[in-house]
């Protein structure tokens, strides 16, 4: 029997870019984050990603949500290897050979802070910053020590529902019960809401807010900038929500 031929030519392979989106107003992604998103045949995105953006995706592309909230997660991380952990995704790429590369964000590590009147490193004040994990270790792994006073300001991301177990941690570890911390909810969004403390109060503050993620913990001389540098907390004058609105601006 002669053998069928395929006549459609094999599609080309496909490539994925891995899109660091910005820290949550839609203005902070980059030039080539919005230019591969608006090309991509498909878009996979977490809950971060502000509507403004997905709405910039081709009319054709399909999209995909496969995003995590604290403890509520769509779709196990091991099978889609997503999110907040862009060397593990790009590691599962290059172990199934599918071509990639990466188009790095705007972080909200330095971001957010800067937003929020905070510069997370100040002349005279941190020559330095620590950006830390305020999750618990994997189980079975002990904490590393976390940076004494003297070592810069400290950065802890997906920390908000572990603030009292890491300001106990800071104050064991040396810090002066009055050391200027802050958290910074939904920063760069319209809502975002900074709370001011000291290590040894900003945890019952920040739950008596009851402030929602995300958020960062702030910990430092540089937060007692803040008094100074907010002009207004709660939005960003740069902020638009829409493109229409944008377009007059
Ligand atoms: C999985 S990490 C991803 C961080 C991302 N790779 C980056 O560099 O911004 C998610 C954490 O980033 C922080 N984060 C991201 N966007 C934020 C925002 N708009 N306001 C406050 N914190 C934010 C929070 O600590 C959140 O739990």
């Amino acid at each position: 029997m002669p053998k069928e031929h395929n006549t459609h030519p094999a599609p080309a392979p496909g490539r994925v870019h891995l899109v660091g989106a910005g820290p949550g107003d839609p203005e902070l992604i980059t030039l080539r984050g919005m230019r591969v998103l608006s090309a991509a045949d498909a878009v996979v995105h977490d809950f971060m990603v502000h509507p403004d953006l997905l709405a910039q995706a081709r009319k054709d592309a399909q999209i995909f949500c496969v995003g995590k909230h604290a403890g509520r997660h769509t779709i196990e991380q091991d099978s889609i290897n997503v999110f907040g952990r862009g060397g593990e995704e790009a590691l599962a790429l290059a172990a199934a050979g599918i071509p990639f590369d990466v188009v790095p964000g705007v972080t909200s590590a330095v971001a957010v802070p800067a937003n929020a009147g905070i510069p997370v490193t100040h002349r005279g004040m941190a020559r330095a910053f620590h950006v830390i994990t305020g999750h618990n270790p994997p189980e079975g792994q002990a904490a590393p020590p976390l940076p004494g006073p003297d070592e810069g300001t400290l950065v802890f991301l997906m920390g908000l529902r572990r603030l009292e177990a890491i300001t106990a941690q800071l104050l064991n570890r040396g810090w002066p019960a009055n050391t200027p911390a802050a958290v910074v909810s939904q920063g760069t969004l319209p809502e975002q809401q900074t709370v001011v403390g000291i290590v040894s109060d900003i945890a019952a503050k920040a739950v008596a807010q009851n402030l929602p993620s995300p958020a960062i913990l702030l910990v430092g001389e540089v937060v007692s900038l803040r008094a100074q540098l907010a002009r207004h907390d709660g939005s960003s004058p740069f902020f638009t929500s829409s493109p229409e609105k944008r377009e007059g601006t």
